[in-house]
């Protein structure tokens, strides 16, 4: 083989190989990427979570398909809050499992919801 075809062949061997790296949170996103409750907000996260119960908790739905219980604004969720029912019907340990006809909310997303109730529910 040309010499120079050699040397042009190794550049790009190196070139290409030379860039990758194993990267942790490449190879394992779960693990080291685990559930983030550093903040938790209202607005940005509860609020968030909560948008998949809309189809039948939001101001509009709520009196014809989520008995009444509405899960769009603060003061509405902090009914749910303050009664207790909402951890229990999103752990599935309530006689109200939520979703209703839907799978459990991911432990993420409960873990969420739960930081931010011990972090004193604000509207944030
Ligand atoms: C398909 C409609 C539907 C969806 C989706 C839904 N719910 Fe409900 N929810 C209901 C109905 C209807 C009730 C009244 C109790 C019953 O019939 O199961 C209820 C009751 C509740 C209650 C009161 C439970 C109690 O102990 O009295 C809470 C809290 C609640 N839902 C939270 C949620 C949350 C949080 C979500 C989303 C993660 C959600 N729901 C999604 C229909 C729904």
């Amino acid at each position: 083989m040309n010499r120079a075809i050699k040397i042009i062949l190794i550049l790009v061997i190196v070139s290409i190989t030379g860039c990758y790296y194993d990267s942790e949170e490449r190879l394992y996103p779960k693990l080291s990427n685990p559930c983030d409750d550093t903040e938790v907000t209202f607005k940005g996260t509860v609020s968030a979570i909560l948008q998949s119960c809309q189809t039948c908790h939001s101001n509009s739905n709520a009196s014809s398909s989520g008995n009444g219980i509405n899960l769009q604004d603060y003061s509405d969720v902090m009914t749910v809050v303050t009664n207790g029912k909402l951890m229990g019907s999103i752990n599935h340990t309530s006689d109200y499992p939520m979703p209703k006809g839907g799978g459990k909310l991911l432990d993420c997303e409960i873990a969420q919801l739960q930081k931010w109730i011990d972090s004193g529910s604000l509207n944030n």
